[in-house]
């Protein structure tokens, strides 16, 4: 050809990324990798390996050794003696190691790009531009935290020993989210990267040993999703944080239940983006280029349902398609293209399978001629218009360079199509009109939302979802706090379950002659008779009958559910107006002090003093939580990027409380406060064996103005009714204080929505110590932070 030929076609030649000091580094491990253990490379227990593929030309290219439950111990008994020291080392110390590593990357920059791009075949322009710089980035920040550690989470300590789960589509990225922040304060870790894509997590453990890193700090064990499932299942891991997809992140939340581990789960996305009428056009359709062609559409949080504006549409995806016919895939190694192979040939089925369902369903299918090479796994970028929100393609995760579209006519229209989903993870909006994306930003349940943007991601800006799209956040200072846990709970003791010999669900037994009426239920600000028409009476510990409650069962939860669920105003009210009300309440009980403490000395047996005290430091924290409600705000992040990202606190929604037995009126006070300070609506069951100051509660809410279904009371068996609410799908999470069983139950029926748990494992709290038993240790589990990326400056 002639330049001048060349300048008429405009069309690129190859411009291939050297592969040498890769296929060197390959070469030195041509007999098989071994797992990364205390610092060196390990052969597998079994003798057992299998090989890894090139995505782009379906040729092996390593042998990787399986890892089973010999070589799980091992890591994970290297991890456990690393951390004792680990831990010991001063914030500036590990910070010194965080910041080594984040510059042994940036020396090595190239070399892990090209390994990535070869062993997961998405562009070296990504792995170049995104995933290599972006992971320097999460070592650096947390460099940071470590250095500040002291001052920031004095009143925290470490997990322990952290097992990781990584998935195959940015598997040195996550490898660098989720090691970053366990390294740096102070937890050691064994990661099990996919097995489609171990390679960088083998290079970094390799180089970071020579940076220096302690043997042990950071272990690899590779293999398929069995060695995952031994990983989570092992006994001396303090927690487990996995990526990947929902059925078993949904299998990691069950095994784990009951097990006193701590739990992160990132799981798969259907994210919305959202086009109006007076988005900019063209900046919208390259924002669905990034949204979804963007590592082939293997992207948790990709853009993949498009909801354009009626008035728009017919212009949208002319030019949507007519840019769709430019992009370019081939060979990961060029420069040049933009989109690289999938994964691999099961990846590539799946998508073609569900494309084909999306067809047959009535989408109809535009696709990007492609000349893709031979032998690998390669899809064109595809786009599926008019489709049904109910289909398949609109609500399954497709996870590869498929958008589905579907048209929408107002705001309103938009947000609950939008929020149509059994995800929760990201979504993306196009308008010049600030208001309306605000306004619309708040309104969608998602974690993470980009304002004429999508895909922005930094370290300081925290990451996760809400819904099916799991729990927990990382990066940001929300994402440190999922790599520790609070100081003063350490101390915790096991809790002695009363035996409730006094307890009687017949009246019979006793005499009740100084009981006029049996109390009902709080239900949607009124009192409700129990549905079973049954109560159950209190006793006192000198075998005296104190009163009787209602036995409430599965159906009076759902009502109190139904009740809470129409309280969302609560939701929206301002701050100051939950601190008014909370103060309120104060005052009330306040007033009725004498009473309440005369109460909880006959109900416990406590002295007189005990129960005024109980009533004092009740009142106390309530005022706590009036002051915190308008003070537990957001931030604004300031990521090296376009624009800035505000960090919102939002409620959770509907939360079931499970009171413990101890304190019946302060540990209420202090799980139902910071649930209501900060907009969530709570169904509550109290104490089992002194219920009757929750029941004394019922006219000091009734007397406070606060709105019905705000706070929903429910007397009877707090295990049987946390059976319900556990796996009732409009309770968005439960918090339960009781025995191990109960934490156990809870956990495993927690699976069906994912719903965040918030339990103490039979440990007993000091309700009066304010370091354990208020303030942000509950806060920050009362709410979800959402980060709204927006454009600010230029
Ligand atoms: P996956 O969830 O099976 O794999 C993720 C990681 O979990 C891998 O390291 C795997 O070995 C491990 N694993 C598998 N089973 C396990 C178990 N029982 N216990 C512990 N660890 C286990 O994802 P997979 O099969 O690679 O992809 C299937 C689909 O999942 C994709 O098509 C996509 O829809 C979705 N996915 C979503 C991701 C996300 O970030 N949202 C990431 C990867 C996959």
């Amino acid at each position: 050809m002639t330049v001048a030929e060349y300048f008429d076609e405009m069309s690129y030649g190859p411009a291939p990324e050297s592969d040498t000091e890769a296929r060197t580094w390959l070469a030195r491990h041509a007999s098989g990798f071994g797992h990364f253990i205390n610092g060196a490379f390990t052969p597998p227990a079994s003798g057992k390996s299998f090989d890894t593929f090139e995505p782009a030309t379906g040729k092996v290219l390593a042998r990787l050794a399986t890892g089973d439950k010999a070589d799980i111990d091992s890591a994970v008994a290297a991890a456990r003696k690393a951390q004792v020291q680990w831990a010991q080392l001063s914030g500036h110390s590990r910070a010194r190691h965080l910041y080594a590593l984040a510059r042994m990357i940036q020396r090595h920059a190239r070399l892990i790009a090209v390994v990535e791009a070869i062993d997961n075949g998405k562009p070296i322009r990504e792995t170049r531009d995104l995933d290599v710089p972006l992971a320097a980035r999460h070592f650096y920040h947390h460099a940071g935290w470590a250095q500040l550690q002291e001052t920031e989470f004095g009143d925290q300590v470490p997990v322990g020993v952290v097992g990781q789960i990584i998935p195959w589509n940015f598997p040195f990225l996550m490898l660098a989210w989720k090691i970053a922040p366990a390294l740096a304060l102070g937890n050691t870790v064994v990661l099990k990267p996919a097995e489609f894509t171990s390679l960088t997590a083998l290079l970094f453990a390799e180089l970071a040993a020579a940076a220096g890193l302690p043997p042990g700090v950071f272990n690899v064990v590779t293999g398929e999703g069995n060695t995952g499932a031994l990983l989570v299942d092992h006994p001396d891991i303090d927690k487990i944080a996995f990526t990947g997809s929902t059925d078993v992140g949904r299998i990691i939340r069950e095994r784990t239940a009951g097990r006193g581990k701590s739990l992160t789960l990132e799981l798969g996305g259907k994210s919305p983006f959202i086009v109006f009428d007076d988005a900019d056009i063209d900046g919208a359709v390259e924002g669905v280029v990034d949204a979804i062609w963007f590592n082939q559409g293997q992207v948790c949080c990709a853009g993949s349902r498009l909801l354009v504006q009626e008035g728009i549409s017919d212009l949208f995806h002319q030019r949507l398609i007519r840019r769709m016919q430019t992009l370019r895939v081939g060979q990961p190694l060029d420069k040049c293209i933009d989109m690289g192979a999938i994964v691999a040939p099961v990846q590539l089925a799946r998508i073609e399978s569900l494309v084909k369902q999306g067809v047959a369903q009535g989408a109809i299918l535009h696709q990007a001629k492609i000349d893709a090479p031979k032998g690998g796994s390669f899809y064109p970028p595809t786009l599926l218009s008019g489709v049904q929100p109910t289909s398949t393609v609109a609500t399954e995760e497709i996870f590869g360079p498929v958008a589905v579209s579907m048209t929408f006519r107002t705001p309103e229209e938009a947000i609950q199509l939008a929020n149509h989903s059994r995800y929760g993870l990201a979504a993306s909006i196009w308008s010049e009109t600030i208001g309306l994306a605000l306004n619309v930003a708040a309104k969608l349940a998602a974690g993470v939302v980009w304002v004429n943007a999508t895909n922005l991601f930094d370290a300081a800006v925290g990451f996760g979802g809400k819904r099916e799209s799991g729990f927990g956040r990382e990066g940001g200072r929300e994402g440190c706090y999922e790599y520790l846990k609070p100081k003063a709970w350490a101390a915790r003791k096991a809790r002695t379950m009363p035996s409730l010999p006094h307890l009687k669900t017949t009246a019979g037994d006793f005499s009740l002659s100084s009981i006029d009426r049996t109390t009902k239920l709080f239900i949607g600000g009124k009192q409700a008779r129990p549905d079973g028409n049954y109560s159950r009476v209190i006793v006192s510990p000198k075998g005296k009958a104190i009163g009787e409650v209602g036995e409430g069962n599965r159906k009076d939860i759902r009502n109190a559910v139904v009740a809470a669920q129409a309280a969302a105003g609560w939701t929206n009210a301002t701050a100051h107006n939950r601190a008014q009300i909370l103060y309120y309440i104060a005052e009330n009980l306040s007033g009725r002090a004498d009473e309440f403490a005369a109460r909880i000395s006959t109900m416990t047996g406590a002295s007189a003093a005990a129960g005024k005290a109980e009533v004092e430091a009740s009142i106390s924290r309530l005022f706590t939580y009036a002051a915190w409600a308008d003070k537990y705000e957001g931030v604004v992040h300031m990521p090296p990027l376009r624009g800035v990202a505000l960090a919102m606190p939002e409620a959770i929604g509907v939360v079931g409380v499970i009171c413990p037995p101890e304190a019946p009126l302060l540990a209420f006070i202090s799980l139902v406060a910071p649930l209501i300070a900060t907009g969530n609506r709570v169904v509550a069951v109290p104490s089992e064996t002194y219920p009757l100051s929750a029941t004394d509660f019922y006219s000091i809410l009734e007397t406070s103005d606060v709105p019905a279904g705000v706070v929903n009371i429910i007397t009877g068996s707090p295990d049987e009714l946390a059976k319900t609410m556990a796996a009732h799908n409009d309770v968005d999470a439960l918090w339960a204080f009781g025995s191990p069983e109960l934490s156990a139950t809870v956990e495993k029926l927690s699976v069906g929505n994912l719903k965040r748990t918030f339990v103490d494992n039979g440990k007993a709290t000091d309700w009066f110590d304010s370091a354990a038993a208020e303030g942000a240790n509950y806060l920050r589990r009362a709410v979800d932070v959402k980060n709204i990326w927006i454009p600010y400056g230029e």
